[in-house]
């Protein structure tokens, strides 16, 4: 008999963070970050966007190094105004302290803050073409908020999440792409709202450690997916992976032969404290795992095939102007600075982060 039908449970997808694999990859972060302790223990610490995906996981860990491996607690100070994140307060105690608040109102507060990692924007592209104002914003405005309240708290280090987006449309001769390559990105395109709003962040990043040397960082993510992403974040994989769960096609816009590199999340987070707490300052770094680079259409045959039942695909016209007329057509990142500069390698293949994620899209 078909296996297909031999299950015929519809599975509700996830949204909870009390999970498994969650605690497990978190475990493990704090493993690949133990040499790192001594950087965390008794520091307050700043992150913007703290309700979002990558945000989350950050929270996790740092919950779990005060549960488990410091003495000296580290604290932290959350924000998010929940634009696009789910309105709660995970992992808020009395060390870890979330405050509703938009980073492009400038934020008063007494506390000494050693570390801010400015991680709040709107990465979808279904919501930036939803909020383009909000998403120049929080990319230039919010950004030169954290910048100033860096310069005030004479912080020990200032993280930026960038994107791979400001390389906009690689020519091909730049893929894999290093961060020397300055982009092919329009300006007044349907992407350029988020897309110059990166770069321009980067400017201001770089000047200001130009002027007041304000030891910065900048990172940018490719196509990080996994465990905690939202279900309804129209990003690809959540997209697909969410599909397949209820058994129906795995919408493939267009043709399906745009190429993306997918890097889990636990690997991303490792490489966002790493250079935290690195003296490399006034450099950007591709954060990613470029193996493989895979077309959307072969992505798609490799979520069908890991799930336990049987999936279609569909190829169906772009529903949004994002991704008919600007979607890039290959995204891979050359990350030999990255191992450079600190140790990384990514340790979770696209199969094996899949089955974790598909894991916790089914309630794990
Ligand atoms: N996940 C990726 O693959 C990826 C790729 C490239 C870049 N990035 C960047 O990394 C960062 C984190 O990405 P993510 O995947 O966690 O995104 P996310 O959308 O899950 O989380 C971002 C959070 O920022 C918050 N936010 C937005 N505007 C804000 C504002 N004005 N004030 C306070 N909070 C605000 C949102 O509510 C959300 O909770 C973002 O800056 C994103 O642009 C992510």
């Amino acid at each position: 008999m078909n296996k297909a039908k031999q299950n015929t449970k519809v599975i509700t997808p996830k949204t909870s963070d009390d999970s498994l694999i969650i605690a497990e990859d978190v475990a493990n972060l704090a493993r690949a970050l133990c040499d790192h302790l001594e950087g965390f223990a008794g520091k307050t610490f700043l992150i913007t966007g703290a309700g979002g995906f990558l945000g989350k996981y950050m929270v996790f860990l740092l919950k779990y190094l005060n549960e488990h491996l410091l003495e000296d607690k580290v604290s932290a100070l959350l924000l998010d105004n929940f634009i696009t994140g789910y309105e709660q307060q995970i992992g808020a105690d009395e060390h870890l302290v979330f405050k509703r608040h938009n980073v492009i109102e400038p934020l008063q507060t007494e506390k000494p803050i050693d570390y801010i990692i400015h991680a709040a924007g709107i990465a979808s592209p279904v919501y930036y073409t939803k909020y383009p104002i909000e998403t120049m914003d929080v990319g230039t405005i919010g950004t030169r908020n954290m910048l100033d309240l860096a310069r005030d708290k004479k912080v020990k280090s200032f993280l930026f999440t960038s994107s791979s987006e400001v390389y906009g449309d690689p020519d091909v001769k730049h893929v894999p792409t290093p961060e020397t390559y300055n982009g092919n990105v329009s300006m007044t395109g349907p992407r350029s709202c988020y897309d110059e709003s990166k770069r321009f962040g980067e400017t201001m990043c770089l000047t200001f450690w130009r002027v007041y040397h304000i030891p910065v960082k900048i990172v940018r993510p490719f196509n990080v997916y996994g465990p905690g992403i939202r279900p309804d974040d129209y990003r690809v994989l959540p997209n697909f992976i969410e599909h397949a769960i209820r058994r129906e096609p795995l919408p493939i816009h267009g043709d399906g032969r745009n190429t993306r590199s997918f890097c889990y999340i636990s690997d991303a987070v490792e490489a966002v404290f790493k250079l935290l707490f690195s003296d490399v300052n006034g450099e950007a770094f591709n954060v990613g795992n470029p193996e493989p680079e895979i077309s959307i259409e072969e992505l798609a045959k490799t979520v069908a095939t890991a799930m336990p039942f049987k999936v279609g695909l569909v190829k169906i016209d772009p529903p949004h102007a994002v991704y008919a007329s600007s979607d890039p057509k290959r995204r891979c990142p050359d990350i030999s600075k990255l191992k450079s500069f600190v140790d990384f390698n990514p340790r979770y293949s696209l199969e094996k982060g899949l089955q974790r994620t598909i894991r916790w899209f089914s309630g794990e």
